[in-house]
C-alpha cells in the first residue's frame, strides 16, 4: 500500500455546531397528563432515548421491518431524477438526524448540494453523525442544529443565505407518527423555515395487506415489544416511577378505519403505580395507547402535501408497492 508522503497534512472535517439548546416539554408533565386521561395514552416522541433509539435501529433491521429497506432502495434508484429537479449547489436540510445511510445516499446520488443542515433535538447524538458527514463528504459544508424541529419556524441567521436553494428530506415515514392535523401543522412550518420554491423530499409509508403490517410491528426477535416497553424503564428512571414493565404486554394493532398501525401495553393485571408523587391505577387488560403510525396512498399523501399548501410533483415506490418517497414543490400548491 502506498504511503502518504511524509509532509502531507491531514485535516479532520468537522461539522459547526449551533444550539438552539430546544426547552424541552416537559417529560414529566406530559406523562402524568397522557396517563390521567380517561384512555390512557403517552407520547410516542419520547421512546428515543438512548437505548430507544439503539433499539429502533435494531427494528429497522429485523426482516419483517420493510420501511428502512425499502426507502433505501428507493432513494438509490431515484437520485438522477431528484438531481434534475434540483438546482445546483443547494442546501439540504434534514429534519431529524437518525443513522446518516438515506442522508449519504442522497448525497451521493443527486451531486447537486453543497451544504447540509442536521436538525435534531438530541445534540451529542447529531453532533457526532455530522461529525463524520463532515469528514466523509469534504467538499459539503456540514452544520449541526440542536433544535426542535416541530417548533422551528426560522433557520439561524448562520445558515440563512439568500442564494442556495433548499431542500428539506424528512425520510422514514416519520410524518406518520403525526394525526394527520399535526403532520399539516408541521408541513406548514417547515413550509416557513424553507420558503416557498424549495423543494421537500418526504418519505411515506403505504395502506398495505394488513398481515404485511401485523408482522412488521410484531417482529418475531421481539425487538419492537422491547421498544414498546423501554418508555416504562426510561419513565421509571427519570420520574422515579416504580412500573413493573414484566406487568405490561407489547400489542401492536391495525386500525382500519384510521388507516394505521397502533401500539399499546395493556396491563397484565390490576395494578397501582407510583410516579412523581401520584398513583396511577391501571385495569386488567387496560392499555396505554403509545404510537400510531399512518399509512396513505400516494394520492392520500399528495392531498396532505396540497392541504398544508405544497405542490406533489412526482412519487416514486418499490414494485410491490410497500413505501412511497415523494418530491415537491413547497408554497405553491394549486
Ligand atoms: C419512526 N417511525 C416512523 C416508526 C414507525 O414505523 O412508525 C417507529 C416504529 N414503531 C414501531 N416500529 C417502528
Amino acid at each position: 500500500m502506498n504511503k502518504p508522503p511524509k509532509n502531507d497534512v491531514f485535516v479532520q472535517r468537522t461539522a459547526s455546531f449551533i444550539d438552539l439548546q430546544p426547552t424541552n416539554e416537559s417529560f414529566e408533565e406530559a406523562i402524568i397528563c397522557g396517563l390521567s386521561g380517561e384512555k390512557k395514552s403517552l407520547p410516542s416522541k419520547f421512546f428515543y432515548d438512548a437505548r430507544g433509539s439503539r433499539l429502533f435501529d435494531e427494528i429497522c433491521v429485523t426482516p419483517e421491518y420493510y420501511p428502512t429497506r425499502t426507502e433505501i432502495g428507493i432513494l438509490a434508484k431515484i437520485g438522477s431524477e431528484l438531481a434534475n429537479m434540483i438546482p445546483e449547489r443547494s442546501q439540504l436540510i434534514e429534519f431529524g438526524a437518525g443513522n446518516s445511510t438515506k442522508v449519504r445516499l442522497v448525497l451521493r446520488a443527486v451531486q447537486r448540494f453543497d451544504s447540509y443542515v442536521a436538525i435534531d433535538i438530541s445534540g451529542e447524538y447529531l453532533q457526532k453523525v455530522a461529525n463524520e458527514l463532515a469528514s466523509d463528504f469534504p467538499e459539503i459544508k456540514v452544520t449541526a442544529l440542536c433544535a426542535d424541529y416541530t417548533r422551528l419556524f426560522e433557520l439561524p441567521d448562520a445558515d440563512h443565505h439568500d442564494g442556495p436553494a433548499r431542500v428539506g428530506f424528512f425520510p422514514g415515514s416519520t410524518i406518520g407518527n403525526l394525526t394527520s392535523e399535526g403532520a399539516i401543522t408541521f408541513l406548514r412550518n417547515i413550509g416557513h423555515l424553507l420558503g416557498d420554491g424549495a423543494g421537500f423530499i418526504v418519505g411515506a409509508d403505504l395502506l398495505k395487506d394488513e398481515k404485511i403490517l401485523l408482522a412488521a410491528y410484531n417482529d418475531s426477535l421481539g425487538v419492537t415489544a422491547a421498544f414498546n416497553l423501554n418508555i416504562l424503564h426510561r419513565i421509571n428512571r427519570e420520574l422515579e416511577a416504580n412500573f413493573v414493565p414484566e406487568y405490561f404486554s407489547h400489542t401492536a394493532i391495525f386500525n382500519p378505519e384510521k388507516e394505521r398501525m397502533e401500539m399499546h401495553l395493556t396491563s397484565l393485571r390490576d395494578q397501582t403505580v407510583r410516579l412523581a408523587g401520584r398513583d396511577f391505577h391501571f385495569a386488567k387488560d387496560e392499555a396505554i395507547h403509545t404510537e400510531n403510525s399512518h399509512k396513505y396512498t400516494i394520492k392520500g399523501f399528495g392531498e396532505l402535501l396540497e392541504a398544508a399548501g405544497h405542490k406533489p410533483l412526482k412519487a416514486w415506490t418499490d414494485p410491490e408497492g410497500l413505501f412511497s418517497v415523494h418530491f415537491a414543490r413547497i408554497g405553491v400548491a394549486g
